[in-house]
């Protein structure tokens, strides 16, 4: 059976394309999907994408992948900085992650320089644009493969 990926994206994600696009660029969110779903399938994997603002929501699916969901992706958007839920979520769930970030979180406000998630992902990417969401899929490749 084909190893299997999620690719979570946190809150105001949806406004991808829309949002502060000097910062974040002109991709929609189903441009930045439908490129996860085709590196991950060029990997031989099965993907799976999932948007919300809701952080009870986004708690419920991390939960929902122990035991499978070979990987996570995630963009954690503004909960990065804030939600000692999420990480603690992940903690639970003992599935390899990867965090992403658009923008470059280090050059930007001091608040954005800490993250929760960093503490129990495997690696981050930040500040390569919608290109670290392929990135971090090509890694999995590596990482699970092994
Ligand atoms: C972001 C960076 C966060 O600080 C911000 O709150 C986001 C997007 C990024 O992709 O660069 O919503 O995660």
């Amino acid at each position: 059976m084909a190893q299997r990926l999620l690719i979570l994206n946190g809150p105001n994600l949806n406004m991808l394309g829309l949002r502060e696009p000097g910062i974040y660029g002109s991709e929609t969110l189903a441009d930045v999907e439908a490129m996860c779903v085709a590196t991950a399938k060029a990997h031989g994997f099965d993907a799976e994408c999932k948007q919300t603002n809701h952080e009870g929501q986004m708690i419920d699916w991390i939960h929902a992948a122990r035991g499978t969901i070979d990987g996570i992706v995630i963009n954690p958007g503004a909960w990065t900085h804030t939600s000692v839920a999420i990480h603690d979520a992940f903690a639970a769930a003992e599935v390899p992650v990867l965090e992403v970030h658009i923008s470059n979180v280090h050059k930007r406000e001091a608040f954005r320089h800490h993250s929760y998630v960093s503490l129990i992902a495997v690696g981050v990417i930040a500040g390569l644009g919608t290109h670290g969401y392929k990135l971090a899929i090509d890694h999995f490749a590596l990482l699970l493969k092994q």
